[in-house]
């Protein structure tokens, strides 16, 4: 279909980008149209790429916004965990470098008595994928049924699987072309991305890590209330109990990138050790969850501190094939970066480590590449500490050493060292509900 009307369509194309272009609102009708028209390639990816370059510099009204997203939702099934005998909550991460925290969270929540249905992707560009990190396990399987799903988390409590495509596929179709027509860091289109997912998943509550800095779609705290803010309201709008935490993503979480070394660290804070800024952040998401879910009433650390956790680990690794105590894969090669003066780290920048990981190997630059299972940094200090000249800072992992030139070349200014300590703060930078 052309931009005019030639068609039994009820509306034209061409018509809806320009009335956007101008900063009009869409009616309730052209969005329904819009995104169904879309998703059975009724309009051409360069008529939607046009329309998502406006929404980028006009925006949409929150009623457009609400129209937007359940229009999106429309295009695919929605799942039912009603039946359950417990509640359920998720928790979506914005997306960071070493966001490893869903590893540990799901397993810990369920500790608790909240099932975690974690429907998950796959790492695009320097961000990683949650699947990408369970793949490194020997056997572990990513895609589940509906069915089977719904099994397992009643049976073992948390599962975390690739999301089918049933789910919003009209979100899928323009995910790709918003990656390809820089329309990513859009806060409707991420909003309704994100939102459009999460609530045909059907979870009874949701907790939203927006990830700030450097590493992340939003590198401002402004940006990101104003992201959280939106999914907030759009989630609530929904009858879905949502709440926003605001997180630091100027620096990597813990002290690995890159997907079996992520796993390793994961399993370390399920056994009650692990880096704390990672166990701080998924004890915070941990205790969101359960508020959200109506269970305040259990301790996640002690559920960490007691082994029940771990337990639930072992058993959501085995539901889906994998081996929870097979040997990890490791990289082939390995280089050292060391810090080159005396001092504090002053900085170590999470985008600059996140690029290192993804040259090295650890990530993918189109969806069909295949990474790494043992590529990625490991970090040896972290901001505040401090170093001596020749310390080794961060160690290098590939199975291809052709790719350590390019992965030192990111991080050529990815670490200030000073004579004072920058000052202390937490993880968790906000709260939005
Ligand atoms: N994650 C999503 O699922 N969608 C976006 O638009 C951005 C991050």
């Amino acid at each position: 279909m052309t931009g005019s009307q030639t068609s039994h369509e009820p509306y034209a194309v061409v018509d809806l980008i320009n009335a956007k272009r101008r900063g009009q609102r869409l009616t309730d009708g052209e969005v329904d149209w819009v995104i169904e028209a879309y998703t059975r390639d009724a309009v051409a990816e360069e008529q939607m790429s046009a329309l998502a370059m406006a929404i980028a510099f006009q925006g949409l009204t929150p009623d457009e916004l609400r129209r937007w997203t359940d229009a999106m939702i429309a295009t695919g099934e929605r799942l039912d965990f009603s039946g359950l005998s417990r509640p359920t909550a998720d928790k979506h991460s914005t997306g960071g470098v070493g966001d490893k925290i869903t590893l540990p969270l799901a397993p810990l929540v369920a500790a608790c008595g909240v099932a975690v249905p974690q429907l998950s992707g796959r790492g695009l560009g320097h961000t990683g994928g949650t699947l990408d990190k369970l793949e490194a396990i020997p056997g572990w399987r990513a895609e589940l049924s509906n069915a089977e799903m719904l099994a397992q988390l009643e049976s073992v409590g948390a599962v975390i699987c690739a999301a089918g495509t049933g789910l919003a596929p009209a979100d899928q179709k323009l995910y790709a072309l918003r990656d390809v027509t820089g329309t990513v860091e859009v806060i409707p289109l991420i909003a309704s991305s994100i939102m459009s997912k999460k609530i045909a998943e059907g979870t009874g509550a949701l907790v939203l890590d927006v990830k700030v800095g450097s590493g992340a779609f939003m590198k401002t705290l402004a940006e990101a209330q104003e992201l959280a803010e939106t999914m907030v309201r759009l989630g609530q709008g929904a009858g879905l109990s949502t709440v926003a935490l605001l997180t630091d993503m100027s620096t990597p979480l813990g002290l690995s990138a890159g997907n079996a070394l992520e796993v390793r660290e994961s399993v370390e804070v399920l056994a009650g050790g692990g880096p704390p800024d990672v166990v701080e952040l998924t004890l915070a998401l941990a205790r969101e969850m359960l508020g959200a879910a109506g269970r305040d009433d259990a301790d996640p650390a002690d559920k960490l501190a007691d082994g029940s956790a771990m337990d639930i680990w072992q058993a959501m690794i085995r539901a889906q094939h994998g081996d929870p105590h097979a040997d990890l894969p490791t990289a082939k090669e390995t280089e050292v970066v060391t810090a080159d003066t005396d001092g504090v780290l002053t900085s170590l920048d999470a985008l600059a480590v996140g690029v290192a990981a993804w040259r090295l190997g650890a990530g993918r630059a189109r969806k069909e590449d295949p990474v790494q299972a043992g590529a990625g940094v490991e970090l040896h200090a972290k901001p505040g500490d401090h170093v001596r000249a020749g310390q080794p800072l961060l160690t290098l992992h590939t199975n291809t050493p052709e790719r350590f030139a390019r992965a030192k070349q990111a991080l050529v200014r990815a670490y200030e060292i000073g004579p004072n300590a920058p000052e202390r703060t937490g993880v968790v930078l906000d709260r939005v509900t």
